[in-house]
């Protein structure tokens, strides 16, 4: 089967890491292209540590273009370094030294559109930041959504409480404007939120077997991200008891390979943009009640939401996959010249800290 082309609109970011490298692991997935956003650290560290993680798992050649650095209306607000780190990887000891190579030079948005303008109907774009890329992507073409295949959202939530407020999730919170473009524009959308992300607890021992198994710079520095993310995690969940976290963005590439894990339902979502329900998704799950306000009775296209998701078979899927031998490539190269926390934070190691696989 002809593997699906990815764009990854990520703002990496702990999770986002997660799930890159299972998008890269995955032989259903072929990222052709990553483009960064402003969210779990500024788009500058977003895209550094895209470069950073892309090559430091053999995948140099990967394209990442610089995206949107602030939400479109609202101010925006520090990245969460409490949660990610300062560095967005869990404050890395060390960077160890990748192949130099240069950011794309499009802007996010434009990278999306020449993508999808180039292979019409065969692109798959999975977003997992606040959506100020695919929102300026639309401006600049507004038949993006006939020409992506799909889309993929991490973000909202409609039962599960939110986690930036009682009823908002952090990326959609981020830039709720930019969100409700995105839920009105007509993609083919599916949005993977907090109903099915909250579900999924990776805990740390398993990320322990992959550094064993690997012996690989790239899973060290997956796990050493994954064991500061869990810190924030632990305890304050009732459902991550042992050391672990919610895996959010890999759930989207999850859905991708594997949507029958998942129970959906179909409806029109719109965003709260201000007030006290500012960044809450809202689904219409009673289609057939006419709803009478404005925005409901208009006829806007409907997303798919997931609502439900085996998550031991999610478990499953994800260690089988990240424990695969063959994915990850030797690294070999020069410092990274465009590492910002690498510079502030951490030394920069020489290659292979183990002999590499
Ligand atoms: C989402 O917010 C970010 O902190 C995570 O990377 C994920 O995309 C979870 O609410
Ligand atoms: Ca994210």
């Amino acid at each position: 089967m002809t593997p699906i082309k990815i764009i990854y609109d990520t703002d990496p970011g702990v999770d986002d890491a997660m799930a890159l490298y299972f998008a890269l692991a995955h032989p259903g997935l072929d990222v052709v292209g990553i483009t960064t956003t402003f969210g779990n650290v500024t788009v500058e560290q977003a895209a550094a540590n895209a470069l950073y993680l892309s090559a430091l798992a053999g995948y140099a050649h990967i394209p990442v273009a610089k995206g949107v650095a602030a939400p479109l209306v609202k101010p925006s607000e520090a990245p969460p370094d409490f949660i990610h780190g300062r560095d967005g990887l869990g404050n890395q000891p060390i960077r160890h030294a990748v192949p130099s190579r240069a950011l794309d030079p499009r802007s996010g948005a434009q990278f999306i559109v020449d993508m999808a303008r180039a292979h019409p109907g065969e692109i798959t774009l999975v977003a997992v930041g606040p959506l100020g890329n695919v929102c300026a992507a639309l401006r600049l073409e507004p038949t993006l959504p006939q020409l992506l295949r799909e889309v993929v959202i991490m973000g909202g939530t409609v039962a599960e409480p939110g986690n930036v407020s009682p009823v908002a999730e952090a990326n959609i919170w981020n830039d709720p404007h930019a969100a409700e473009q995105v839920f009105a524009a007509g993609f083919q959308l599916t949005m993977v939120g907090l109903d099915v992300t909250h579900r999924v607890v990776t805990e740390l021992s398993l990320f322990d077997a992959m550094a064993r198994h690997h012996q690989h710079p790239a899973i060290d520095t997956l796990r050493h991200a994954v064991a500061f993310y869990a810190d924030f995690y632990t305890g304050v969940h009732a459902s991550i008891q042992r050391k672990g976290c919610f895996a959010h963005d890999l759930l989207a590439f999850v859905y991708v390979v594997a949507p029958q894990l998942f129970e959906t339902e179909r409806g029109v979502v719109r965003v709260a943009v201000d007030g006290i329900a500012n960044g809450q998704t809202m689904m219409n799950r009673r289609a057939h009640i006419q709803y009478p306000q404005m925005g409901w009775a208009e006829g806007r296209p409907a997303t798919t939401v997931c609502m439900r998701v085996d998550a031991p078979a999610c478990l499953a899927l994800f260690e089988a996959t990240m424990m695969d031998k063959a994915w990850l490539k030797p690294v070999v190269g020069q410092v990274d010249s465009v590492g910002v926390a690498s510079r502030q934070d951490a030394a920069v190691a020489p290659p292979h800290r183990h002999s590499s696989v």
